[in-house]
């Protein structure tokens, strides 16, 4: 094979794997493997720059910063659909009696129901198959060119599968999923960096970041949902087929769509997707309903700019607006403190939301929340209701009765015009038992501009237990010092503890734990093995059998595996994999007692911080007498008798892996090899005791070699594992 073949042959191959799992979300290949396909290619590409196409994989983020966006003059224009924002039925009916009317018809028509996304529409244009540009709506006329960023989005093809039309636009929504939208606001919380505000509007960010290379940093996905210019492709006859068609292509199509008959066939489409709206993992607004048939969308027109054959139908909003009036400090298992904003109820989302998250001290600050302020709450999925931000004063009328975009224009953090609207909201200000309103105007307001404080909000104690509260340097959470004294973190460190990942003791739900620790009954881990019928019974409104039951998990939860226990444990910083890693490389709770922070960093991925927090929680004497309890209450954790560290057979050997190994993957070869007390290291150095080399070893076994570092193979490794599982000697 020469070399442009083979380059052609990587890159349909790689395609072949990013639409298998950007868009079908269904990987064929491990990641390494796919790496290794990428570097091949990029390799080849870097020897053979005469090769290089805009259309090649690697080339997603290969643009230089812009200046500015150039405007892009649509073919066809983009028009948009009427929206009807009622819930009821009476929707789908109107419309379907509008369409039959202009038809003249009393025939059943076909629709084609899909999702209203919430995200961007955007233009994509192919010609003769590949991407050349991708345009925003704009004013429906011209556009903004933005087919840099668009080209950072995996799901949309760069080349189509099979389509040799000359000129093919599609059209579709942008947006970021929920997960995304998540994952990027929690990293940029631990920063103490500014939060996306909704996926929409991260959507929208994302697209105008004039350097791909941040665009790329914020996960977008795209959605087909029509056509702009065509030419030289013969187009199906329905709507559905279109939509078939380019999903055939490799365009991501939601699957979430169907053909029906009729008008109740349309309100049933809208319910059946309002059921499933919060499980869907991306945001929408509604459905879209259109007639099926393209010969008749011919037929139907349009009026005003908005086709005739289109309709939007719209769920409640997942945003409003409402009046916050109090701020209230949770607890958490490890004390910490979360601000939590004690709402207007408002229905957002298809509830009544009364509590939101405000995340935290800087949080508050960055978005300049106060008490009294109107403030926006989010509802989407199932994530926790969260204030995402203030309205000033004089856009709030405009704002609920033109909607979102009106709103989104009216968030501001304008101090003076915050300040009348909150002064106008003061007068729904509840009453306080530790900070009560004052009455002198001037001095109110002073107080109030003031950037929120936890500190001085909670006096500096915690609101359940009176303890000290305390932020570590460069952390954004305050804490509670109280420890299992303080009540809040006891009831979050039980649910911890007897959780399903944990102990596994599912009856003891938040509520009995609530009614447990309240009458005094439940104060540590350790008391759970001392309940017995006579406790429970006097417990208001739980049944016999409940008792019966929760009295059966628990025996049953007696033996434990180590990394169970110490999960429970609930130590700072110590999750279900850390806890794994520390089962397996202590063998027993006394060693890990017993390690001191140097040893702890020796466990892989146990840093500084999480050795610190494992170490103070051992320093802590109620932690230990916790444990001695549980053990004397006849909780029983398989040990691995005199197993430390450093009487492993391969303690203080280093080793280095590299290449893709016949039968192991890199997980499996790295947790044989740890488990004997090894360390497995990312590159290799002096200190390097064996590079284990699969295929493809790149240049890391260079790198052994020239230091002179002992070289083996998978079944070298296997040998080296056995022996030193038998006691032999290498
Ligand atoms: S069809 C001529 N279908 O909603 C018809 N639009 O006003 C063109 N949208 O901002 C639009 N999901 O980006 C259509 N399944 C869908 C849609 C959809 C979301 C957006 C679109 C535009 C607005 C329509």
């Amino acid at each position: 094979m020469d070399v442009p073949q083979q380059i052609a042959q990587l890159r349909a191959e790689i395609e072949r794997h990013n639409h298998a799992y950007y868009v079908q979300d269904a990987p064929t290949i491990p990641d390494a493997e796919y790496d290794k396909l990428f570097r091949e290619l990029q390799a080849l590409e870097t020897q053979h720059p005469e090769l290089l196409t805009a259309d090649s994989p690697t080339q997603r983020v290969g643009g230089k910063v812009l200046d500015g966006f150039a405007p892009v003059r649509h073919a066809v224009p983009m028009l948009s659909i009427r929206t009807e924002t009622d819930t009821e039925a009476s929707g789908a009916f109107n419309f379907d009696t509008r369409v039959k009317n202009a038809l003249e018809t009393s025939n059943e028509i076909a629709y084609a129901c899909e999702l209203k996304f919430d995200g961007l529409a955007i233009n994509l244009r192919y010609e003769r198959g590949v991407l050349v540009q991708a345009a925003t709506r704009g004013d429906g006329e011209t556009g903004e060119d933005v087919t840099q960023n668009i080209r950072t989005i995996h799901c949309i093809p760069l080349r189509l599968q099979d389509c040799t039309a000359e000129v093919l636009e599609v059209r579709g929504e942008v947006y970021m999923s929920r997960k995304d939208f998540n994952h990027y606001n929690e990293k940029q919380r631990e920063q103490g960096l500014p939060t996306l505000v909704n996926p929409r509007n991260g959507a929208a960010g994302t697209l105008r970041q004039l350097d791909p290379k941040l665009s790329a940093q914020r996960p977008l996905s795209f959605y087909a949902y029509g056509l702009g210019e065509v030419r030289g492709w013969t187009m199906p006859d329905t709507h559905s087929g279109i939509l078939d068609a380019l999903q055939t292509f490799g365009l991501p199509v939601c699957d979430e769509r169907a053909v029906v008959q009729g008008a109740q066939a349309l309100a049933d489409f809208h319910q059946r997707v309002a059921a499933k709206r919060d499980a869907l993992p991306f945001d929408i607004d509604g459905v879209v309903y259109k007639v099926n048939s393209l010969a008749l969308q011919k037929q139907l027109g349009f009026v005003s700019r908005e086709p005739r054959w289109a309709v939007a139908h719209k769920y409640p909003a997942e945003e409003q607006l409402t009046v916050l009036r109090d701020i209230e400090i949770q607890v958490g298992r490890t004390g910490k403190l979360t601000p939590v904003a004690k709402l207007e109820p408002v229905f957002v989302g298809g509830t009544t939301v009364s509590n939101a998250t405000l995340h935290n001290e800087g949080e508050i600050r960055r978005k300049d929340v106060h008490i009294g302020d109107t403030v926006i709450v989010r509802r989407a999925g199932d994530v926790i209701p969260e204030v995402v931000g203030v309205v000033k004063a004089e856009k709030i009328l405009a704002s609920s009765s033109k909607g979102r975009k009106a709103r989104e224009r009216s968030i501001s953090s304008r101090p003076r015009e915050i300040a009348e609207k909150r002064k106008e909201n003061r007068k729904f200000k509840k009453k306080r038992n530790f900070e009560p309103i004052r009455t002198g105007k001037k001095r109110l307001e002073r107080k109030e501009r003031k950037p929120f404080n936890l500190y001085k909000f909670l006096h500096g104690h915690c609101p359940v237990c009176g303890s000290h509260i305390v932020r570590e340097e460069g952390e954004a959470d305050w804490r509670c010092t109280g420890g299992l004294f303080c009540a809040a973190q006891r009831k979050q460190a039980l649910m911890h503890f007897a959780g399903r990942r944990a102990m596994n003791i599912e009856e003891l739900g938040e509520k009995l734990v609530e009614q447990l620790v309240d009458g005094g009954i439940v104060g540590t881990p350790a008391d759970i093995f001392r309940l017995d019928m006579d406790f429970l019974a006097n417990l208001e409104g739980v049944r016999e059998q409940s008792v019966k039951n929760l009295l059966k998990a628990i025996e049953l939860s007696k033996q434990p595996t180590l990394a169970r226990l110490i999960y429970a444990l609930g130590i700072r910083n110590v999750g279900e994999t850390t806890a794994k890693d520390l089962a397996r490389h202590f063998g027993s709770l006394d060693n890990l007692k017993a390690a001191d922070e140097t040893l702890l960093q020796q466990v892989p991925d146990v840093g500084p911080v999480v050795a610190r927090s494992i170490a103070a929680f051992f320093a802590e004497s109620h932690n230990c007498q916790v444990i001695e309890q549980l053990r004397m209450s006849g909780v029983q954790w398989e040990e691995y008798e005199g197993v430390t560290v450093n009487t492993l057979p391969l303690s203080g050997k280093t080793f280095v892996l590299t290449g893709t190994l016949p039968t192991m993957s890199r997980d499996e070869a790295k947790s044989k090899i740890e488990a004997l007390g090894a360390k497995v290291a990312g590159s290799v150095s002096k200190k390097t005791d064996y590079v284990v080399a699969g295929a493809e070893a790149g240049s890391k076994l260079d790198k052994a070699r020239e230091l002179g570092v002992s070289v083996m193979d998978e079944q070298g490794l296997f040998q080296l594992l056995e022996n030193h599982l038998y006691g032999g000697q290498t």
